[in-house]
């Protein structure tokens, strides 16, 4: 979910609306504003997308106002409707909330309150913790913070949340465990956020609340960060954002997903600027160079992630152990935080996120280090929680990444976690030099081949009309392409919304092969290398079975293109690196498939792009 506040001088109703649709790639459920008129504090929400708020509230309240906040969201608990829409006000209508997170102990608290008269009109776990705010303040005689301060000291759970009251107009609390906030500085203005592109144009002076911590803004007296737990003061720490405004716009394209598709030559060179020196046979990476010994003398690596990170991850073990020799394991972080893992001082965990907010890889980079490992991150996002919570780390710098599909994200993430498998092959002495030098050298032409696989487009829409109304998708790799084609199928689910399973080419024969007929397109990935004649077998068994075969091949292939009946060209390179490029064709195939479908390519039913929840 996202979350958006003003208070200062201007109009707040542009800055929340604006900011809520910066915010949409969040959580698109539902939405609603609050804004103090002067006298009252009006309310307006839907169900649906911050466009169907704006015409809605427009037609039913006032947009004056200079005190505001403003929420979309993702439901968790109660369905998306009007009603379990953000805000909620409190049983009194002084109070009012916006939420992201979990109130996990809620039902107890309801009921106790239900008990003293409480009533809800919401299924949510935020009218719940609403009312139990204001329970406080009447009860203990405290002024809003203090019972904010109060109630999160009795709640289980996490959340992001911002809080007005109509007898105080003049001030917001807010407050976070688990779920991002960032104030905007003015001058005697403040923004709040859940990221700071809502206000970007308007200050680049920003505070990121950290997990435990609230805080009490007044336009006159300023911002007070406390910690929940013990109420100890915090001095406020003011970062200079570089975002600008242009990187989270489209810039031309139709669409978010297909502009970054098409960043992703650039995004790459960004990534590995810098670090990869290969001329002079160099890998310099500040994060790995200081702690060199924890990955070479490391019994096994671990790393964890979740959905498209998650197949980076995967892309990662066949490099590591390939190249590097060292045991890895990847693991959903959603498994590895609740099953009790073997996890000690000698182990590495590798954390890769994209918006280094997930709340599941959060939880498991905390587990990791109450055991002891040494917890390296791989993310997007700078200042991220996750970023913060690692010991050392090395972002993408892929850029803002806002389609909800993520694109130039994987590919980066699988960039960085190359040049560290390099660098580890490197100086454990796994690699000859010239082999090392050759990698390379094949790595930095990597973004000129992508650009190269881009052209492709007009052909892959070609194919995409074709198959587009399929019920079904296999898509089938070997060795390092076995997780492009998991990530292949993820993304033509999430966006087409058609069903997609990813396989190794091999294990196609133990029960998938029975789903083949002639309506069934399987995509196969068979470009040059070791298994590419057991691919090839494996395109054998599915042709007898009248299956539709798409072919992800080597430039100048001939013996898939007899065989398929499309094939998509990616230019060669080293086995270790063709995911970076048989990756493309596939997220442009997904992206018109969608875009056929009159579907919404860049918020997707039901998804979020960051998932603050477990
Ligand atoms: C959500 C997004 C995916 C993303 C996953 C992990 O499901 O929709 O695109 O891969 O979360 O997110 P992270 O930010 O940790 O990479």
């Amino acid at each position: 979910c996202g979350i958006v506040g003003y208070i200062g001088h201007r109009e707040a109703y542009p800055i929340v609306l604006e900011g809520l649709k910066r915010l949409e790639y969040r959580g698109y459920d539902s939405a609603g504003i609050a804004l103090y008129d002067g006298k009252n504090i009006n309310v307006s929400k839907t169900k649906g997308k911050v466009a169907d708020l704006q015409k809605r509230l427009e037609s039913e309240m006032s947009t004056a106002g200079n005190v505001g906040i403003g929420h979309t969201r993702w439901a968790t608990h109660g369905v998306p409707n009007d009603v379990n829409s953000h805000p909620h006000y409190s049983n009194s209508g002084d109070l009012v909330i916006i939420h992201n997170g979990i109130i996990e102990n809620y039902a107890s608290i309801k009921t106790e309150l239900t008990n003293r008269g409480y009533t809800f009109k919401s299924d949510t776990d935020t009218e719940v913790l609403i009312n139990l705010i204001e329970d406080i303040k009447i009860k203990e005689k405290v002024k809003l913070g203090k019972a904010v301060q109060i109630a999160l000291n009795q709640v289980v759970g996490a959340y992001a949340i911002a809080v007005m009251d109509k007898n105080k107009p003049d001030e917001i609390v807010i407050a976070r465990l688990g779920s991002p906030l960032a104030v905007g500085v003015g001058e005697n203005e403040y923004f709040i956020a859940s990221d700071a592109s809502p206000f970007i144009e308007y200050t680049k002076q920003a505070i990121y609340l950290e997990d435990e911590e609230m805080a009490v803004i007044r336009i006159k007296k300023g911002i007070k960060i406390r910690k929940i737990k013990d109420d100890s003061l915090v001095a406020p720490y003011v970062q200079e954002l570089q975002l600008s405004l242009e990187q989270i716009e489209k810039g031309g394209y139709e669409h978010f997903m297909l502009k970054e598709i098409h960043e992703q030559p650039e995004a790459i060179r960004d990534t590995y600027r810098g670090r990869l020196l290969a001329n002079e046979g160099i890998i310099r990476m500040a994060g790995i160079d200081d702690n060199i010994e924890k990955f070479t003398q490391a019994d096994k690596i671990t790393i964890v992630a979740c959905g498209t990170s998650w197949h980076a991850g995967l892309v990662a073990e066949y490099i590591f152990e390939d190249l590097a020799r060292i045991p890895v394991e990847v693991e959903y972080a959603s498994e590895f935080r609740y099953r009790n893992p073997v996890i000690t001082n000698k182990d590495v965990v590798i954390a890769i996120s994209q918006s280094g907010e997930t709340a599941d890889t959060l939880a498991a980079i905390k587990l990791a280090k109450q055991n002891g490992a040494f917890v390296f991150g791989v993310c997007n996002v700078v200042g991220s929680s996750i970023a913060r919570e690692t010991h050392a780390g090395a972002y993408t710098h892929a850029g803002p990444e806002i389609g909800v599909a993520s694109t130039k994200a994987f590919t980066t993430q699988i960039t960085v976690l190359t040049l560290i498998a390099l660098k580890l092959a490197k100086v454990k002495g796994n690699m000859s030099n010239s082999d090392f030098h050759h990698h390379l050298q094949e790595l930095e032409l990597i973004p000129e081949k992508i650009e190269k696989a881009l052209k492709a487009d007009a052909h892959i829409q070609i194919v995409a009309k074709q198959y587009k109304d399929a019920k079904n998708s296999l898509y089938l790799g070997r060795g390092y392409n076995f997780p492009v084609a998991l990530e292949g199928a993820l993304k033509l689910k999430e966006i087409s919304y058609i069903h997609a399973e990813g396989y190794p080419a091999a294990e196609m024969k133990h029960g998938p092969i029975a789903l083949i007929d002639e309506q069934m397109p399987v995509y196969v990935i068979a470009v040059n290398n070791p298994h590419y004649g057991k691919v090839v077998s494996n395109i054998e068994e599915i042709k007898s079975r009248s299956g539709k075969i798409i072919g992800i091949v080597t430039e100048g292939d001939e013996e898939v293109k007899e065989l398929a009946d499309h094939v998509i060209e990616v230019p060669n390179t080293l086995e270790s690196l063709t995911p970076l490029l048989t990756t493309i064709p596939l997220q442009l195939l997904s992206y018109h498939i969608a875009v056929m479908l009159d579907r919404n390519v860049d918020q997707p039913r039901n998804l979020a792009k960051s998932v603050t929840v477990e």
